[in-house]
């Protein structure tokens, strides 16, 4: 069984790019991390997340890039990049044998639908989640958390509050007590 981590900030994207490199570094370095240095990590995500990545950041380095799309997206440009037509369709390639040896973890990166349809699998393992300590306006949102949400620590997230430019934030890591390894 593999484990699907997501990854969230609260508030909204802008405010990412207009403040919290501090987070932006954190994001970077928790969904590019592998212990083995051959493997790279999964990244998923929806196709509006993908088109409001600056195009100097795309694809995101070091990461496999998985965009989910109804649409045909042309992506040739870019190595390490592929799209899929739904959840279940991405969920196969991860299963294929031969690419199973090419990554280490999967991060779902958004967004809100992508979110819930993850939280609802049987292969939601945890969620990292910045908290902002202060109210910006936002677009898009997460959406409820489910039941059976515990909090834990991992040595790779720092406890503190974090403070950037008179911002506070914290990170949190939520595990599902219902995942079955
Ligand atoms: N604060 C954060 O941590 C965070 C995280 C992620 C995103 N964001 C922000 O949130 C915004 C985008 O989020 P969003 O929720 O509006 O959109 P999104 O999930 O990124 O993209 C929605 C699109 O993804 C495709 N899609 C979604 N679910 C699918 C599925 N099951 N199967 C196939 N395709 C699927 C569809 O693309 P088509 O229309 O092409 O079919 C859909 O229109 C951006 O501004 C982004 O910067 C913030």
């Amino acid at each position: 069984m593999f484990k699907i981590l997501l990854y969230y900030m609260c508030c909204c994207s802008d405010m990412s790019s207009q403040y919290a490199r501090t987070e932006m570094d954190y994001f970077t370095r928790m969904t590019s991390k592998t212990k083995h240095q051959d493997k790279k990590n999964v990244v998923i995500m929806g196709r509006k997340t993908w088109d409001s990545i600056p195009k100097k950041f795309k694809p995101l380095n070091n990461r496999i890039n998985f965009i989910l799309s109804r649409s045909d997206l042309v992506l040739s440009e870019y190595k390490d990049v592929y799209s899929f037509k739904s959840l279940a369709d991405a969920i196969n390639k991860l299963n294929e044998h031969n690419f199973k040896n090419l990554y280490e973890n999967i991060w779902v990166i958004g967004g809100s639908h992508i979110y819930d349809e993850c939280m609802k699998s049987e292969y939601f393992y945890r969620l990292y989640l910045t908290r902002i300590h202060k109210a910006f306006e936002c677009d898009t949102f997460f959406p409820a958390l489910p039941e059976g949400l515990k909090e834990v620590s991992d040595e790779d997230v720092p406890k503190e509050v974090q403070n950037e430019k008179g911002i506070d934030f914290t990170y949190h890591v939520y595990e599902n007590v219902n995942f079955k390894d």
